[in-house]
């Protein structure tokens, strides 16, 4: 069985989504990660990110996999653990621009229809319920106003050197809600049959409570 969590950059999706998992006891699967490490790779053999023949070329070369330690997901570029890595700013912006192109998301999308078939699984992204898996027992599109997620996102920052101000945080994440919902090849959009969740103004357990009623009532699962 498959939950499918799509929306913007910051709107909780993986804090939700993982422990929506840990709950039911299924697992959860990060789609951006493997976005990331495509950057990541790109980054590290200094790739031009408008060079879209070489990232294509080197998304060939690689290796991803994936693999769950005490519940979390970490993820292997090359056999090597890069899931602290991928987390940088750079690496989300990055992720974003890589992920508009098809050939990329091709390759992504065909491991996580993989991942799928073995289990049960939360699976989130921008694309899941409305390409990746269309027949995905329920659908939830999360999402929350810019300021409301710019603002969860300032909060969680460590306080060290590379503390960005909100104003920095905004214009990072509105580039990116910008550049998943206008790229041509699978765009962020709310699928037609997905539940609509705003979590402006909600807890984090409010919304896990409320998706958990949800899989209650369908799925028949306690
Ligand atoms: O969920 P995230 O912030 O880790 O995702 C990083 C980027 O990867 C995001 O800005 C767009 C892209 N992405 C995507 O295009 N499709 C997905 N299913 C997941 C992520």
């Amino acid at each position: 069985m498959i939950i499918a969590i799509d929306g913007p950059a910051g709107a909780g999706k993986s804090t939700i989504a993982k422990e929506v998992a840990k709950r039911l006891q299924w697992t959860y699967i990060d789609t951006g990660a493997m976005y990331r490490v495509v950057a990541l790779d790109a980054i590290n053999k200094e790739i031009d990110l408008a060079d879209i023949n070489n990232i294509i070329k080197a998304v060939d070369n690689i290796q991803i996999k994936i693999a769950h330690i005490d519940r979390n997901q970490h993820i292997f570029l090359n056999n090597k653990d890069v899931s602290q890595e991928i987390r940088s700013n750079e690496i989300s912006q990055a992720a974003s621009t890589v992920a508009t192109i098809p050939e990329v998301r091709n390759k992504l999308v065909q491991l996580q229809r993989h991942l799928a078939k073995e289990q049960n699984v939360v699976m989130d992204g921008r694309d899941i319920g409305t390409i990746v898996l269309p027949n995905a027992e329920i659908k939830i599109f999360l999402t929350a106003s810019l300021e409301e997620r710019a603002k969860r996102r300032f909060k969680d920052q460590k306080e060290d050197s590379s503390k960005l101000s909100l104003d920095q945080i905004m214009k990072q994440i509105n580039f990116r809600d910008t550049t998943d919902a206008n790229r041509v090849a699978s765009p962020l959009i709310q699928a037609k049959d997905s539940i609509l969740i705003d979590t402006s103004g909600l807890t984090i357990d409010m919304v896990i409570e409320e998706i958990l009623k949800l899989v209650k009532e369908r799925l028949y699962v306690n």
